[in-house]
C-alpha cells in the first residue's frame, strides 16, 4: 500500500509523468498524494489530501518544474490523512516518499528531536528524512548518508529520496516493500510496480530485499544489503500504456467483472488439453508424496484458497489446511518439510502472505504460488509459480483475480487427483468438459443482469445481510459478503447454512435479506431445510439457484435468480459472477466510490 514513483531526466520536466504514474498506483491508496521536484537545485513540493484529483488540480493552478522528482499516493498508517502527513516528507536537504512502516520511528524521532531536528508531521516516515539529513550534516555524500541511515531503520520500506542541489540523482531502497527500476532513453525511473512505469518503459529491474540504488538520467548502480555492487536482471514486462483504461465501462470493477469469460477461457486454453489433461508448469515435488497441503492467503484470495481445500480433499484425497496469512505464523503452525504450501495472491506483494511464505520456507517447505503479477516478491521467493494471469486488476474489490485463481486451483487439484491415482478418468473428463462450457455460461449470466440491478435497489436500503451456502458454496458465501461490505458499506456476513441456527438466526427478522446460494447439488436438500427455517422466522430469502433448485425450494422465497445448470464442482466459479454484480449494483445505488472504497487499498504491503 502507498504507491511511489520517481523520475530523473536529462532534459524534461517530470511532474506530469509523475502524476500519470501515481494514477496507475492509486489502487494502492488514496488518502492523500504529493509530488516533490528540484527546481534549480532547490526542493519544491505540492501535496493534497484525498484522491489524486486534488493534487492534479493543485498542479494545474500551480505547476512544478524540474527534471528530477518523486511522487506518492498514500494509504495512511501513522497519522491521519492530512496535508501535513502527506508525502513527500522533507527536511531542508532531502525529500522522500515511503511505502511501509518504520517500527522504531518513535526512538528515532526522540533522538533526532534532541539533536534539534524539527518534525512537522505525525508520520513514521518523516524520521527517515531527518535521519538522512543528520548524516548529511556530518559531511557525508547522499550515497554515504543513505547507506548509513538504512541499517538504523526497523520495519518495512520502499523509499525514493531526492537531495537538494543534486539535479541528477535519485536514491531508492527496498526492504519488505516492492520497488522497481525502469530504464528509459535519457531518463530513469523508480516505481512501486511495473504498471506505474508502463507509459514510460517496459524495461524493468526488481530490487531484491535489502538493495538500494543510486539512479541518474543515464544509469543505475545497485548495492546489495552488504553494500556491495549488485547486478540484477532487466525484464521486459509486456505491459503497455493502454492496459489500464476503463474502456466504455463506468468503473474498473464492472470492466473486470465482464472480462471474466475471456480470462477464464484463456486460462483453460493454457491449462487443459485433450479430453481431460491438465498442463501446469513443472512443480518441484511429486503430488504422490505429499501427505498434507497447506494454503495461505488474505482477503478474496483466502476465499479462493478455502474453496480449493474442498477440491484438493474431494478430488485428490489430499488433506489440506488453510490459513488466513496474518494468523499463520502467529499460531505457531507446525511445518513438516516434506509437505507443500500454496500461497495465493493477486498482487504477489501482500505482506502477511509473504511473511507466511517465508515462515514455511525457513522450515524447509516447498512453496508454490498462484500469483497474477509475475515478477512480484511472492512469485520470486517461491519454488514454483502457477500464474493466474488475469491481466492488471485495478479495482480494489477483486473479481477476475478470484475466478482466475479458482480455475488455476481447480486445475491443480485435478492434476493432483490424477497423479495420486485418486481421481478417475471419467470424473476428470466430466469436470474438464464442464469447465470448457463455463465461459459461455458466465457470459450469459453477465449479459442478463436486469434483475440484479433491480434487486440491488432494495438491498441498498438494508443495514445488514446474511450470505449462506454449504459445501463449495460456503466459501463463496463469504466472498459474496466481503464483496458487498467492501464497496457498499452494508454489514454483510457469510455463514455456512447449517450453522445459522447456532446463534446468528437470532438476528433474522422480516427486515433481514438472506442471500442463499443453492444450486441443485448433493447438498441442496439440506440447504433447502435451512431456507425453510429462515422463512418460518420471516427472513427475506434471495435465492441463487438453477431451474431444478427453483422448482424444489418450496414456498416463501422473496426473490430468486435462476442460473444455468452447472457441474457441482465448478458451480462456485459461475455463481461468483452474479454476486459480484449484486455488490456492484448495490454500491451504485448507494452512490459509493466503487473503485476506491473508503479506508481500503488493493495491495496491502504492511502487516
Ligand atoms: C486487499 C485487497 C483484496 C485482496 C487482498 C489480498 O485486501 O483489497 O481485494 O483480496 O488484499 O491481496 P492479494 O494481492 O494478496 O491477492
Amino acid at each position: 500500500m502507498c504507491g511511489i514513483v520517481g523520475i530523473v531526466s536529462e532534459k524534461r520536466d517530470v511532474a506530469e509523468s509523475l502524476l500519470e504514474g501515481l494514477k496507475r498506483l492509486e489502487y494502492r491508496g488514496y488518502d492523500s498524494a504529493g509530488i516533490a521536484t528540484l527546481i534549480d537545485g532547490k526542493l519544491a513540493m505540492r501535496r493534497a489530501t484525498g484522491k489524486l484529483k486534488a493534487l492534479s488540480d493543485k498542479l494545474e493552478s500551480d505547476p512544478l518544474r524540474g527534471h528530477v522528482g518523486i511522487g506518492h499516493t498514500r494509504w495512511a498508517t501513522h497519522g491521519r490523512p492530512s496535508e501535513d502527513n502527506a508525502h513527500p516528507h522533507s527536511s531542508e536537504k532531502v525529500a522522500l516518499v515511503h511505502n511501509g512502516i518504520i517500527e522504531n520511528y518513535r526512538d528515532l524521532r526522540h533522538a533526532l528531536e534532541a539533536k534539534g531536528h524539527v518534525f512537522r508531521s505525525e508520520t513514521d516516515t518523516e524520521s527517515i528524512a531527518h535521519l538522512i539529513t543528520d548524516f548529511l550534516n556530518m559531511g557525508m555524500t547522499p550515497q554515504e548518508a543513505t547507506a548509513a541511515a538504512l541499517p538504523c531503520l526497523d520495519g518495512a520500506f520502499a523509499l525514493a529520496v531526492l537531495f537538494q542541489d543534486h539535479n541528477n540523482l535519485l536514491i531508492g531502497a527496498r526492504r519488505g516493500s516492492p520497488l522497481a527500476i525502469g530504464y528509459g532513453e535519457g531518463e530513469m525511473y523508480l516505481g512501486s510496480d511495473a504498471l506505474a512505469l508502463a507509459p514510460m518503459t517496459n524495461r524493468i529491474t526488481y530490487l531484491e530485499e535489502g538493495d538500494w540504488v543510486e539512479i541518474t538520467a543515464e544509469s543505475a548502480i545497485i548495492h546489495d544489503k552488504h553494500g556491495d555492487i549488485a547486478i540484477r536482471a532487466i525484464h521486459e514486462t509486456g505491459l503497455s500504456a493502454l492496459e489500464i483504461g476503463k474502456g466504455t465501462y463506468r468503473h474498473y470493477m464492472l470492466k473486470e467483472i465482464f472480462e471474466q469469460p475471456v480470462v477464464i477461457g484463456d486460462a483453460l486454453e493454457t491449462m487443459t488439453f485433450g479430453d481431460y489433461q491438465i498442463a501446469l508448469p513443472d512443480l518441484p515435488f511429486d503430488w504422490k508424496n505429499i501427505r498434507r497441503l497447506s494454503i495461505v492467503a488474505c482477503g478474496t484470495a483466502y476465499y479462493a484458497g478455502m474453496t480449493a481445500r474442498y477440491w484438493f480433499e474431494q478430488l485428490a484425497g489430499l488433506p489440506t489446511d488453510f490459513d488466513v496469512a496474518s494468523e499463520y505464523r502467529y499460531r505457531g503452525a507446525l511445518v513438516d518439510p516434506s509437505d507443500v504450501m500454496i500461497v495465493i495472491s493477486q498482487s504477489g506483494e501482500t505482506a502477511d502472505s509473504l511473511a507466511a511464505l517465508r515462515y514455511a520456507k525457513e522450515r524447509g517447505q516447498k512453496i508454490v504460488s498462484v500469483v497474477n503479477v509475475q515478477h512480484s516478491t511472492i512469485a520470486r521467493e517461491s519454488d514454483a509459480i502457477v500464474p493466474s494471469l488475469c491481466g492488471p486488476e485495478i479495482s480494489v474489490a477483486s473479481t477476475k483475480a478470484f475466478t482466475s485463481q479458482l480455475i488455476v486451483l481447480l486445475c491443480m487439484a485435478l492434476q493432483a487427483g490424477e497423479k495420486r491415482g485418486f481421481l478417475s478418468t471419467d470424473k476428470a473428463t466430466e469436470i474438464v468438459d464442464a469447465l470448457r462450457g463455463l465461459p459461455s455460461k458466465m457470459n450469459d449470466v453477465l449479459r442478463d443482469d436486469n434483475r440484479l440491478q433491480e434487486v440491488a435497489q432494495n438491498i441498498a436500503t438494508t443495514k445488514a445481510i446474511f450470505y449462506l451456502g454449504r459445501g463449495l458454496m460456503y466459501p463463496l458465501a463469504l466472498e459474496g459478503a466481503l464483496k458487498l461490505k467492501e464497496i457498499s458499506y452494508i454489514h454483510a456476513e457469510g455463514y455456512p447454512a447449517g450453522e445459522l441456527k447456532h446463534g446468528p438466526l437470532a438476528l433474522v427478522d422480516e427486515h433481514m435479506p438472506v442471500v442463499v446460494l443453492a444450486p441443485y447439488d448433493s447438498l441442496f436438500e439440506k440447504t433447502s431445510s435451512n431456507v425453510q427455517e429462515i422463512v418460518a422466522r420471516g427472513g427475506r430469502i434471495h435465492l441463487f439457484t438453477d431451474k431444478v433448485g427453483h422448482a424444489n425450494i418450496g414456498a416463501g422465497i422473496t426473490w430468486s435468480l435462476v442460473l444455468p445448470a452447472i457441474h457441482e464442482a465448478i458451480a462456485p466459479i459461475l455463481y461468483a459472477a452474479p454476486l459480484q454484480l449484486l455488490a456492484y449494483y448495490t454500491a451504485l445505488a448507494k452512490g459509493t466510490d466503487v473503485d476506491h472504497p473508503r479506508n481500503l487499498a488493493k495491495s496491502v504491503t504492511v502487516e
